[in-house]
């Protein structure tokens, strides 16, 4: 078995079928089309093995794919256009009207959207859970739960969860585990290793990594793959042709992004960790983060995103802080090259959340560390001056 990083670089890769270029062609395809009858009966038989329309995939998005699946270790995956298209198609594959899901009360907001003005118009009913709840979760089955949604960390808040205490309980019920997995990109966390069924990838973030193109990615076991397929055929979700190949392309470097990213983050949160403005360092892979020990046994590393909790200083104070920042952009994405920063505001049913300390998000960008805390330390002395 190779090891990810060879897999990042080599998986749905076929020079021999594309004359010798090592990176797929961008295929700009509707119509496929056919040589005979027999040729396209097949193709209905096969969904999978074979082409028919260019909403379902053409080679370009097969081979991005096929790399996913590969990374998160998964045995199938499907390319979708974003990657809240990508948890949409996960959630609705499993549920119909009168069903229950659970949803972790951190998840990123557009997922509670999608359960509160959407699901809940179709008759399905959402819970919001703890997310720190492990195997207390099956206080909240019901007899029509089908799916739990799960975030770990929470993309602004940074809970990590037992996943496995969760998916041992939902299997027991045949409670289909989703996970949104875009903190680790499938790099630092495998899924399928932790009782995961479904695994989300917000691929605008990481595996696309230059912050230029929407992408999603939905990754399963086999036995899921027809209801994921299914789900994403019904809705007309599908991959851009130039996105997939970005995604792709992404891809191949991110071990040494990743890397790069992880060390960066790090430096600088151990830095502001040592700041007295700063309350409460919000980094899986430090002590203060609630669910550190969950991260130290299932995860290999962190990537580049985080967040602090400052002391109680005014809206205003924090808005100088943030916008002369000169390194920092401020943008509500991340996953880039570039750091980014984010006034976060979080939205809390199942659980309490202290908003009176301000929560500023970080992307730690591929930048030199030291210009970073440089940066930083500006923003922390606007901060502190202003009056
Ligand atoms: C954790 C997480 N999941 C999913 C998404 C959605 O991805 P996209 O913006 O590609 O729809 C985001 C976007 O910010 C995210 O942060």
């Amino acid at each position: 078995m190779k090891k990810q990083d060879t897999k990042l670089v080599h998986s749905g890769s076929y020079p021999e079928k594309q004359g010798g270029s090592v990176n797929p062609p961008i295929y700009h395809a509707s119509t496929v089309s056919k040589p005979s009858v027999a040729a396209l009966e097949i193709a209905r038989q096969e969904p999978d093995a074979d082409f028919m329309y260019g909403r379902h995939g053409t080679p370009t998005s097969r081979a991005f794919e096929e790399t996913v699946a590969a990374l998160e270790g998964g045995e199938k995956c499907v390319a979708v256009g974003s990657g809240l298209s990508a948890i949409t198609t996960a959630m609705l594959a499993f549920v119909k009207q009168g069903d229950h899901v659970l949803v972790c009360d951190n998840a990123y907001s557009p997922t509670r959207n999608f359960s509160e003005k959407f699901l809940k118009r179709f008759g399905v009913e959402t819970t919001y859970y703890d997310p720190f709840i492990g195997t207390e979760i099956k206080r909240h089955f019901q007899d029509n739960t089908k799916v739990i949604y799960t975030e770990s960390p929470g993309s602004h808040s940074f809970e990590i969860q037992d996943i496995p205490a969760i998916a041992e309980q939902c299997h027991k019920s045949e409670i289909k585990v989703v996970m949104d997995n875009t903190w680790s990109a499938g790099y630092f966390f495998k899924p399928f290793n932790h009782g995961v069924d479904v695994s989300v990838q917000a691929a605008t973030k990481y595996y696309v990594g230059h912050s230029d193109a929407m992408l999603g990615a939905v990754t399963t076991k086999a036995e899921d793959f027809a209801a994921i397929r299914d789900s994403a055929r019904i809705l007309g979700y599908h991959a851009a042709p130039d996105d997939a190949y970005l995604g792709l392309r992404g891809m191949r470097t991110l071990a040494s992004r990743l890397k790069r990213h992880e060390k960066n983050a790090l430096i600088v949160a151990d830095w502001l960790k040592t700041r007295p403005e700063v309350h409460t360092l919000l980094h899986p892979a430090f002590p203060s983060c609630p669910g550190h020990q969950i991260w130290k046994r299932d995860f290999t590393g962190s990537s580049g995103l985080f967040s602090i909790l400052l002391n109680e200083y005014s809206g205003d104070a924090v808005a100088a802080m943030i916008d002369g920042l000169e390194l920092f952009a401020l943008g509500g994405s991340w996953g880039g090259y570039e750091s980014l920063v984010w006034r976060t505001q979080l939205t809390r049913s199942a659980t309490k959340w202290d908003s009176a300390k301000p929560c500023i998000r970080l992307h730690v960008g591929l930048e030199d560390p030291d210009d970073l805390i440089a940066d930083l330390t500006e923003g922390l002395n606007r901060l502190n001056n202003f009056s």
